[in-house]
């Protein structure tokens, strides 16, 4: 592991020592245990294999330069997955059942976090599905919550290196649908647009407002902000986003640097407000963005090719206090080990 230049390592499924795995029956969860697999063997008539019962998290633990391991603000994952589970009528996972998940599988496949420094960092899948025998649509008689995880590099081919993207017509959510939730339907949707966008050169596609078509929402799976002339850090608000967590981070971040920091409509027509944009999330961390284009018209920000020095400035900030270089004032890390 220690040879990897993780940069180059992409975002790829890697078998590890193992993942943790509940049980929910009968209205309780169950203590739940690793297991020294990666299957799971589940009913067909499961309701997360045909309605898309079903939700996620997605969460990094960080090796530290003193080789302390980090995680980075897991309550925060626990909330929005209990949320998500409302959201698609399954029973909430309690925050001790889920940060004990997690540690668990951290300390379990300690191995395949990545040195500090290489780039990489373990990538954690906590995931909550409805299983048993089922075939109405209905919420599941039975559910699993499970936690995988393996060592990851850029989710952007570049890493810091700005990307491209284009608007689509598609949308991932609608208006009062499921948008705000991490559930898998959003993801399936996203499939076709995020192909097209890629045959034709870019990183991903951009969502616009499922309503309108007229704000922009998601960059792919990540949240966006522009930087203004003012050096205001602005990013959009709207209930058919997923609330990134990172993106909370950055606003505070953001505040903490001196500059102004809000949530607030981004109209696609007036994207040369900005002076950079980015994206940002657990996967992508911050990737730049070179150019958005839309409906044939691109508009540059800082570079094609050079991070601008605010996106630098944030990204050194957060990483900073991810790998615990930089004084954790909010108190957002925690502790494996
Ligand atoms: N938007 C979408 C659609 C996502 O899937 C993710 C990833 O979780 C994000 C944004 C970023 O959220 P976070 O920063 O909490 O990882
Ligand atoms: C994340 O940023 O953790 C995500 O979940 C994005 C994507 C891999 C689904």
């Amino acid at each position: 592991m220690k040879e990897m230049n993780w940069n180059e390592m992409g975002f790829e499924f890697r078998e590890t020592n193992g993942m943790f795995v509940a049980h929910y029956k009968d209205g309780a969860w169950d203590q739940g245990s690793m297991v020294k697999d990666s299957y799971l063997t589940i009913s067909v008539g499961s309701t997360a294999l045909h309605y898309g019962q079903q939700c996620f998290e997605g969460m990094k633990a960080y090796r530290a330069k003193d080789d302390r391991i980090l995680l980075f603000r897991p309550q925060a994952n626990a909330k929005r997955m209990r949320e998500s589970a409302q959201r698609v009528l399954m029973p909430e996972v309690p925050e001790e059942l889920f940060l004990r998940a997690v540690k668990e599988t951290v300390l379990t496949n300690e191995e395949y976090i990545p040195p500090y420094g290489s780039g990489g960092t373990l990538y954690l899948r906590p995931f909550l599905i409805g299983v048993g025998h089922n075939i109405g649509v209905r919420p599941a008689p039975e559910y699993i919550f499970c936690v995988f995880c393996m060592p990851v590099g850029s989710y952007f081919k570049g890493g810091m290196r700005p990307v491209n993207f284009i608007t689509t017509d598609y949308d991932r959510a609608a208006p009062q649908g499921t948008g705000q939730a991490k559930v898998g339907g959003n993801y399936a949707a996203s499939l076709l647009s995020h192909n097209e966008a890629v045959s034709q050169g870019y990183a991903d596609c951009i969502y616009l407002d499922p309503l309108t078509h007229t704000k922009i929402e998601e960059v792919g799976a990540a949240n966006f902000f522009g930087i203004t002339k003012q050096g205001e850090f602005i990013t959009p608000q709207s209930p058919s986003i997923l609330g990134s967590i990172t993106k909370y981070s950055l606003l505070q971040i953001a505040e903490d640097i001196g500059l102004n920091a809000k949530e607030e409509d981004v109209f696609v027509d007036e994207l040369h407000r900005f002076v950079e944009a980015g994206a940002c999330g657990t996967a992508a961390v911050i990737s730049p963005i070179g150019a958005i284009c839309h409906k044939g018209k691109k508009t540059v920000f800082h570079s094609e090719t050079e991070v601008g020095p605010l996106t630098k400035k944030l990204y050194d900030h957060l990483t900073g206090i991810q790998f615990g270089d930089v004084e954790d004032i909010h108190g957002w890390v925690v502790e494996v080990k």
